[in-house]
């Protein structure tokens, strides 16, 4: 039974077949007929950690094939966790009852630590500031469904990179197709971590670092914004001087290629100016979507269908 830990275990052939499994997906719903592939399945949905589009995404996506969804919204308060238990002993429990463990934990490496003592399939909805594989995959999606192609882009990821889980895992993903190069913009003490830039040096792929937003809008094709991850800060004072680091307002517009798009995982705070919402290349909206199509494709992934 594969899991889904981190987009590093995919090879390009994979997420393509996921991609195009989720392409699949995406026409049955608009067709208003899609097959019950998951019929008598029990999905757990356990969530540490506040969640919107990922949990009820994959809620939704559990219910259109036909399973059944037993649901943690907020497991830190109301599962044993709270009186102490384990991460392992609550999935070994959770995966007697259900035939897949969705789960989002604070601790990076937590989905990894559940799927070690049990032998039912575990998806990783985000650990810590480590992994956010099903989000990252649904960004590829919306980047091929945008434009088209998966390479020769020219990607601008902004914000919080230190901490930004979507941004680990799309990256890996990225950097499997020919000609992508990368500008960083963040404040400096959110920089990419160096592992990350280290591997692109490694790999001989084109990247910069800046603080300048409106230099690095210019050539891109695809503009990433991400939330100051609130948090993972240690003290409010940290937080404050950087919570406002980059917003994305209506003037920026004529800086940003006719053909680009616009990312962002949302939840959006002061990222983006609302007045952007009516620009075609405001693709935030759309990425949400597509994760119901991806993680449609990854239930089915999981279960070998
Ligand atoms: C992201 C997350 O949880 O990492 N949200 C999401 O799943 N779409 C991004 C964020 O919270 O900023």
């Amino acid at each position: 039974m594969p899991h889904v830990l981190s987009t590093s275990q995919f090879t390009k052939e994979e997420a393509e077949r996921i991609l195009s499994r989720a392409r699949e997906m995406e026409a049955e719903c608009a067709s208003g007929n899609v097959a019950k592939l998951l019929k008598d399945k029990i999905i757990a949905c356990i969530f540490f950690e506040p969640s919107t589009r990922t949990r009820l995404s994959f809620e939704a996506a559990a219910f259109r094939l036909g399973a059944n969804v037993i649901s943690a919204e907020n497991a830190a308060e109301n599962s044993s966790a709270h009186k102490g238990e384990t991460i392992e002993d609550t999935a070994r429990i959770v995966s007697s009852y259900a035939d897949a463990l969705v789960m989002r934990h604070y601790e990076a490496g937590a989905a990894q630590a559940a799927a070690a003592v049990i032998s039912k399939p575990v998806i990783n909805g985000g650990d810590g500031a480590h992994e956010h594989p099903t989000q990252g995959l649904l960004d590829l999606y919306t980047i091929h469904k945008e434009h088209g192609r998966l390479d020769g882009l020219s990607v601008a990821f902004v914000g919080d990179l230190k901490n930004s889980r979507t941004l680990h895992s799309l990256l890996p993903l990225l950097v499997q197709y020919s000609g992508n190069t990368f500008t960083f913009v963040s404040p400096d003490e959110l920089r990419m971590p160096k592992e990350y830039t280290d591997e692109l040096s490694k790999k001989g792929i084109t990247f910069s670092e800046t603080e300048d937003l409106e230099s690095a809008l210019k050539n891109a094709d695809v503009v990433y914004m991400t939330r100051v991850q609130k948090e993972r800060f240690e003290s409010e004072e940290d937080y404050a001087r950087v919570k406002d680091a980059f917003l994305l307002k209506p003037e920026h517009l004529t800086h940003i290629k006719p053909d680009a798009i616009i990312m962002h995982p949302l939840p959006r705070l002061n990222e983006i100016d609302h007045a952007i919402d009516a620009d075609k290349r405001a693709a935030y909206f759309r990425q949400a979507e597509n994760g119901l199509y991806v993680r449609m494709a990854l239930l089915c992934y999981v279960f070998g269908l």
